[in-house]
Parts: C-alpha cells; structure tokens; sequence
C-alpha cells in the first residue's frame, strides 16, 4: 500500500504507537494495583509459605510433646490433639484452601509427611513407654531364684496308714471292694446280727464304751458286714478298714484304740479252700516268705474259725481272725445259706504294721514322737 509511506501514514503509525503504548502503561498500574492489592490480601489470610512454616512448628511441637508424654493415656490425648479431627493439623489444613490451586498440593503432601512423621514417632514413643511399664513390673517383681528356700517339712504318711493302705491295695488287686462303716456302732450291728445274743460271753472279750444303752464304741470292723450285705446282695467282696476300740490293758501287744481291715467274701460255692487260699496269697504279699501257721480258733459269726499267727521277734504273734461265714449270720439276713456261702476275716493293722517294720512296742505307733516317725 503506497499510503504507508506517506507522511501521514507515518504519522498515524507514531500516533497509534503513542495510544498502545498508554494502554500498555495503563493496563500496567492497573496491574499493578491488583497485584499489590492481591499481595496484602494473601497476607492477611496465609501465603504457602506461611502455612509450610506452621507445619514444621506443629512438627516440632509434637515431637517434644510425644517425646515427653509418659504413658499411653497420655499419648492417646496428643494424637487426638494432633491428628484427630478438631486437630491442630486439621487446624492448619483448613486454610489450605485460601492458596491457589497449583499451591495446595504441595502443603497437602507436606502435611501428609508430617501425618506419618507423628504417627511414626507416636507408635515408637508408646512402644517405649510400654517397655518402660514392664522393665519396671520386672524390676519390682524380680524373684531370687538364688535366695535359700524357707525349710517346710514335708511330712508323711504314718506307718499305721501306709499299712492300711498297702493292705487294702492288695485285696483291690484281688477284686475287693473298699467299704466303710461308723465308728460308733449299736449293740446289734456290733454284736447281735453277728450271732452274739447280749449275755453271751464273747461280749465280755470285746468290752468297750458305751455311749448309751444300745450304743458302743465299736470294738471290731466286723459289724460292716452286716451293714454292707444289708443293702447289697452276694456275691460279694469287699474290704472294710477302720479304728476300734476296746476295754483292753495296754502293753507291748495291746492298745484301747486300735486298726483293723475287715475282709469278706460271699459267693456260691466258696469253701474253706478259697479262705485259706485268699488270706495265705495277701499274706504272702504283704510279708514276703514269712513263717506263717493257722489256729483253729472260735468266734461266734464264723464256723470253722481259724487265726493266723506270724513270726514276731522269735515268737507267733496273732495278726488275724478269719473263718467260713456262720450260716445264722447268713439267715439272719435273709440269705440262704444253701446256696451261699462266704468267708470273712480281720486283720490287726498295728500288728501287721509291727511286724513289718521290726517294731518293739505297740505304743510307738501313737505317742507321737517324730524320732521314730521319721523312719518311716
Ligand atoms: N472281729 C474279730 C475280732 O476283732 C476278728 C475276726 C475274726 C473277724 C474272724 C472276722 C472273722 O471277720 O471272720 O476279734
């Protein structure tokens, strides 16, 4: 075009120069304006800045505080405090949203590393207070194994009731039954129902304590035979042990309160063989090879009778009684003594006891004096 040559093209070139280059100023201040107007309107609220420096405070912060905290209680209240919802970090977070946008997210990875830096230090720090705990429990609890022990006795069975009991172990190998029975009887069971009618002299050899006029001491394991075939009908096997009494002198041999272990067998078909067979297969048990011999003998509730001697100090000492069941006492039952038939027997548990261990005296069973206890 040839007018941008002339003169008056030029002119209005420099002109509209002029014109842009006033809006350009213009436009300028007003951004200028805005920019300074944009600054101190950040200022008044949080510049990324701002909010970066509150976090690495609050960090600071919750670091000395965690590491102060003493128990878990404690620590449970600054993360509550710190990360929980009404938080400080929530706190500061929450201004987040006055930056802009190209900016928030750089505080929201840094508030998310500050979230894991004080989750980290919480759990470290509770471990340690938890460790802290149990060292201290340890510590007050400790126990010396290596202190010398307080001396408690142990203590042990007396002699008298490991026989008893081996006594009774025996038989229970045999297939008896253990039974037991008062040890205050009356006058029937005691002596009546084992065919001892009052007036009758064996009374006399088992005089005991009456308690009133029908009730004794009882002064043998026997009346538990009457008892038990009462309510228990043959056969029938069991052995029975208990303490007696009896209005006897003391001596060696002899003592008013006593042991025994009450035997009975009642079967069809059982004779005299089986009794001698029983007693000489527990005796042979109980004492080994021992010299052995059997009596014949008398009791009221038992037809034969027999009693059985062992070797005793270089003498035979009676440590049973034993016979075929009387048919009266079988009667006096009801029990028909056609087609039953039994045998009983009752052993001394102190004799048994004495001439087991080799002891002298009767009486050192019951005075109590742990210098012979001890053996035992
Ligand atoms: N009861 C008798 C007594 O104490 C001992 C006795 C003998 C018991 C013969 C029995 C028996 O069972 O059959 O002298």
């Amino acid at each position: 075009m040839p007018a941008a040559n002339t003169p008056s093209s030029l002119l209005i070139r420099i002109r509209k120069a002029l014109v842009w280059w006033g809006g350009f100023l213009e436009a300028r201040g007003r951004l200028l304006k805005v920019t300074a107007f944009r600054n101190t309107a950040v200022s008044a609220t949080i510049s990324l800045q701002q909010l970066t420096e509150q976090l690495e405070q609050l960090e600071a912060e919750a670091a000395k505080a965690i590491g102060a905290a003493g128990s878990a209680a404690e620590l449970e209240d600054l993360r509550v405090g710190l990360l929980g919802k009404k938080g400080k970090l929530s706190a500061v977070l929450g201004a987040m949203g006055k930056l802009p946008g190209p900016e928030r997210p750089l505080v929201g990875q840094r508030a998310n590393v500050l979230k894991e830096q004080v989750q980290g230090l919480l759990g470290e720090r509770l471990s340690a207070v938890k460790a802290a705990a149990m060292a201290e429990r340890i510590a007050a609890e400790t126990l010396d194994v290596t202190m010398p022990s307080r001396f408690t006795p142990a203590g042990h069975r007396h002699p008298l009731i490991s026989t008893i009991e081996e006594i009774v172990d025996i038989f229970s190998g045999l297939g008896y039954r253990v039974e037991e029975g008062p040890e205050i009887e009356t006058d029937h069971y005691n002596f009546t129902a084992l065919n001892i009618p009052p007036h009758h002299p064996a009374r006399d050899m088992q005089d005991t304590f009456y308690l009133s006029e029908h009730e004794l001491l009882r002064t043998h394991t026997s009346p538990v035979q009457i008892r038990h075939l009462e309510n228990n009908p043959p056969p029938v096997r069991i052995v029975a042990p208990g303490r007696v009494y009896r209005r006897d002198a003391v001596d060696a041999t002899h003592s008013p309160v006593f042991h025994q272990v009450e035997v009975l067998a009642i079967d069809e078909g059982l004779d005299f063989s089986h009794l001698r067979g029983t007693v000489t297969t527990f005796l042979q048990r109980f004492f080994g090879d021992l010299p052995v011999r059997f009596r014949a003998s008398y009791f009221p509730f038992t037809e034969p009778s027999a009693e059985v001697d062992v070797q005793w100090r270089g003498r035979w000492l009676e440590v049973m009684g034993c016979g075929m069941v009387d048919p009266a006492v079988l009667e006096g039952l009801g029990i028909d003594p056609e087609r039953y038939s039994g045998f009983a027997a009752g052993l001394g548990v102190e004799r048994f006891c004495m001439v087991r261990h080799g002891i002298d005296d009767i009486r050192r069973l019951f005075t109590s004096d742990l210098r012979f206890l001890e053996q035992f």
